[in-house]
């Protein structure tokens, strides 16, 4: 085989021209190449989350990046937060808060299940907390988190709302300046369909007002130190990954000439269409709903493995599930450029290998 079609949720398949991107010579880190292509990528990043460039920061590293730089930037040791966990990632984002000394409660629902909006309002009448935090779609379970309702009840109660959207930002409808998040993030790898190694960070007025009483916990990870790179990407303070900006810089103008619009179109469309085909074939998403970048579902026995293998000798890539059903569980992704026509012939070799075993 020469190369796997990858159907796995991130990394994702790249375009010729983001592959081209990616291998060009080195330039330096301060040279005018380098300045011009991360000047662009950085105002696409701000206008992928509809945020105000001065308050976007993209910088290397991988998404779990985005949850380091949260604590060590805005938070102090001893403060409250409620990890709102309902998937994989959610439990990831409160260890990492522990890992700072925060006061970290995690408000646990079934992997899948939507968040009750009541009991967080009763959570969040009976506690202060000073961050609240949620994965917008959990890539474990393909779960889409509505983030209007949620963060709602939040901003009631006086929180800062922090979401991940590692596998959402691109793929789903979403305006950073229409409220009510204060902290979101993403990664290169997923739905904008770059090379995995950039994140990127959109931040409230009011959560950097707050970094004026709290003290920078990390070098690296300190994003009031990224602030004025963004300005000006000559400025030194950590060579970045040259190549993997180069190539988000091309991915990004591709989700524009696609159309942000037609993008999440067609995103909600595959995620549809996959959920139809998981459920007609009598297997059990584990999502209520269907999301625009990832199924996870079970196939009812335990042959992931099996139908993994399979597929893989026809030239596709899949995953297994994350955590305890992994044994049952298939994961698609449908990030990044992803058409009709692939999507459903990777479902189609599912059903071919479920069938033959
Ligand atoms: C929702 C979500 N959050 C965070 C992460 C962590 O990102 P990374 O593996 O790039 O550190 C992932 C990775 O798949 C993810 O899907």
């Amino acid at each position: 085989m020469e190369h796997p079609v990858l159907m796995i949720p991130g990394p994702t398949n790249l375009s010729e021209d983001v592959i081209k991107a990616l291998c060009q010579p080195m330039v330096g880190h301060t040279s005018q190449e380098f300045y011009n292509d991360f000047k662009e990528a950085h105002a696409l990043t701000a206008k992928l989350f509809g945020s105000n460039p001065e308050r976007t920061v993209l910088f290397s590293g991988s998404g779990t990046f985005g949850m380091e730089a949260l604590f060590s930037s805005f938070a102090e040791p001893g403060e409250r937060m409620l990890s709102i966990v309902n998937g994989y990632f959610g439990d990831r984002f409160a260890e990492i808060g522990s890992i700072y000394g925060l006061k970290v409660k995690s408000m646990k629902f079934e992997p899948g299940q939507e968040v009750d909006v009541d009991a967080l309002k009763n959570e969040l009448s009976r506690e202060s907390y000073s961050f609240v935090t949620l994965t917008h779609v959990d890539t474990s379970t393909g779960t889409m988190n509505d983030l209007k309702s949620v963060g709602e009840v939040v901003k009631q109660y006086n929180a800062f709302f922090v979401v991940d959207m590692v596998s959402s930002l691109g793929c789903a409808e979403f305006n950073f300046d229409d409220g009510p998040v204060d902290y979101a993030f993403s990664a290169s790898q997923k739905c904008v369909g770059a090379p995995p190694g950039a994140i990127m960070v959109a931040l409230s007025k009011e959560l950097i007002e707050k970094r004026s009483t709290v003290k920078g916990r990390s070098y690296y990870f300190d994003l009031k130190r990224w602030l004025p790179v963004m300005k000006d990407p000559s400025i030194y303070l950590s060579t970045p990954n040259i190549s993997v900006l180069r190539a988000l810089r091309v991915a990004l103008n591709e989700v524009f000439e696609e159309g942000l619009e037609n993008k999440i179109k067609r995103h909600q469309e595959l995620g549809r269409m996959a959920y139809e085909f998981v459920v007609e074939r009598g297997w059990k998403p584990l999502s209520k709903r269907p999301s625009p970048s990832v199924i996870a579902f079970d196939l009812g026995k335990p042959i992931a493995d099996e139908v993994q293998k399979r597929v893989y000798k026809q030239g596709i890539l899949i995953a297994k599930g994350l955590g305890s059903m992994s044994s049952r569980v298939i994961r698609v992704g449908y990030m990044g450029w992803t058409t009709k026509e692939l999507l459903y012939n990777t479902l189609k070799k599912i059903e071919d290998a479920f069938n033959g075993l």
